[in-house]
């Protein structure tokens, strides 16, 4: 792509800008926190959503710093040194995105933070990203649109619509073609965060993931709506890697791609009451496209609904990978109307000229009560490896019915290098 030198200005300008109000460099300091209370946490984001802050807590409000609600001048410099005022702040502060439209190019949140409770950002207006492709690339930092870094204790909270404008960029995206395709920026990035809260807010239009977390722990996430047209490329709704102890709950994503994907790195995530569609449903992967990548464990996806989504739980591994292991998952009370495949593992995903078999090994799977409907005729498709075949993969009561062309019958499962055992009720009809 012709845009990765383009947008060196604006990275410079962040650059100066940090050093200009110093504290950007992650440097060794010594912030007296209040141990972190997640059930705390919680009531706080609730109540402020509702109105009801604690006075002890100091508001920044980017419109104090400069920053104009016209939807079109660029106030990406406003809300960086509101976020710095905030978070150098050395007691319990507010940053405030009050109603209005606002219009922002790349911006990094750098922490550490001075708080010594978590950092609150009320978000009740409309931010938009600016839809200038050009103006995101050119450096490692500058290649999402809000990049929230090296901070512990977080809470994100209100009514208000992160939207990417991602519609113009999406035809600059080749990951079809080209396995080592230019990620489009990602919504919102958090990056080495513990110890979250994300409540309420909407992600329209990203031009690339809505949510990316990557070497964070204890999120939570609850009452999202995401949303991108189903045909919007690489859009995941929330993508995780290196990361642990993510509960998400009580959200809807509609978007192009994943709906959660959860590749390397990716410990105890749990995921329930989400409705997904459109979009590509639950992925475990891609794993193993890169060199030595960390085990992926504990993963639960319960109580969800997904509707129309081209899969529902899936697990995708490529081919010629060196080995790590993903085990201990448990897709459980899941409700899928007209997914294509609802139930897959490919062990065979890009890579397409190698032969040699993919080196995660699968284990320890359960798939139970899954019930709903399929566009498909080989509604459970497991194509394990032949050097790691899977082991320990668990079908409890699945009950699809197949409402594709009614003469394409035979309806069946397919196993490949598979392990399974059956209990209960199965169909389509287990593996022979
Ligand atoms: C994940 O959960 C298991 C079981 O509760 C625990 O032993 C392990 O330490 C956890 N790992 C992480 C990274 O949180
Ligand atoms: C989850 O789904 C199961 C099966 O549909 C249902 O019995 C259970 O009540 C649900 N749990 C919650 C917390 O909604």
């Amino acid at each position: 792509m012709a845009m990765a030198f383009t947008g060196i200005t604006q990275v410079i300008a962040i650059l100066l800008l940090c050093i200009a109000l110093a504290g950007c460099e992650a440097k060794v300091i010594n912030v007296a926190k209040d141990p972190y209370n997640a059930d705390d946490a919680l009531a706080k984001a609730r109540g402020i959503a509702k109105g009801k802050v604690d006075p002890n807590v100091k508001v920044f409000n980017v419109l104090d710093f400069g920053a104009k609600a016209d939807g079109k001048t660029n106030a990406a410099m406003n809300f960086i040194r509101t976020f710095k005022a905030a978070c150098n702040f050395r007691g319990s502060a507010m940053m405030v995105i009050p109603q209005g439209n606002f219009l922002i190019g790349p911006v990094i949140f750098q922490g550490p933070c001075f708080n010594p409770s978590p950092l609150i950002i009320k978000v009740a207006g409309i931010v938009k990203a600016d839809p200038d492709i050009s103006e995101y690339t050119g450096g490692a930092d500058a290649t999402e649109w809000i990049t929230i870094q090296n901070i512990d204790g977080l809470i994100i909270t209100g009514s208000g619509t992160f939207d990417g404008q991602g519609a113009e960029s999406w035809k600059y995206n080749d990951c079809t073609k080209n396995d080592n395709c230019i990620r489009m920026p990602a919504n919102i990035m958090f990056n080495k965060v513990s110890n979250a809260i994300i409540r309420g807010i909407r992600s329209i239009d990203a031009k690339g993931f809505h949510i990316f977390i990557s070497n964070s722990q204890n999120f939570r996430i609850f009452n999202v709506h995401i949303i991108a047209p189903a045909d919007s490329p690489n859009t995941d709704g929330i993508h995780m890697s290196k990361s642990s102890v993510v509960k998400i709950s009580r959200s809807n994503i509609a978007t192009g791609d994943d709906c959660v994907s959860m590749i390397q790195g990716s410990q105890n995530i749990s995921i329930k009451k989400v409705t997904c569609g459109p979009g590509h449903g639950y992925s475990i992967g891609s794993l193993g496209h890169y060199e030595d990548e960390l085990d992926v464990s504990g993963i639960i996806v319960k109580n969800s609904t997904l509707i129309g989504t081209d899969n529902g739980v899936r697990i995708k591994t490529y081919k010629a990978s060196t080995p790590s292991k993903a085990s201990g998952m448990i897709f459980q009370d899941i409700v899928m109307y007209g997914v294509r495949n609802p139930i897959i593992i490919n062990q065979e995903y890009g890579k397409q000229s190698s032969k040699e078999p993919s080196k995660v090994a699968i284990s320890d799977v359960h798939f139970v009560n899954i019930r709903g409907t399929t566009t498909s005729k080989v509604a459970v498709n497991l194509l394990c490896s032949e050097s790691t075949p899977c082991q320990g993969i668990h079908m409890k009561n699945i009950n699809l019915a197949y409402t594709g062309e009614p003469n394409n019958l035979p309806y069946s499962s397919t196993c490949t290098n598979a392990k399974v055992e059956y209990i209960g009720i199965q169909n389509p009809p287990p593996c022979t």
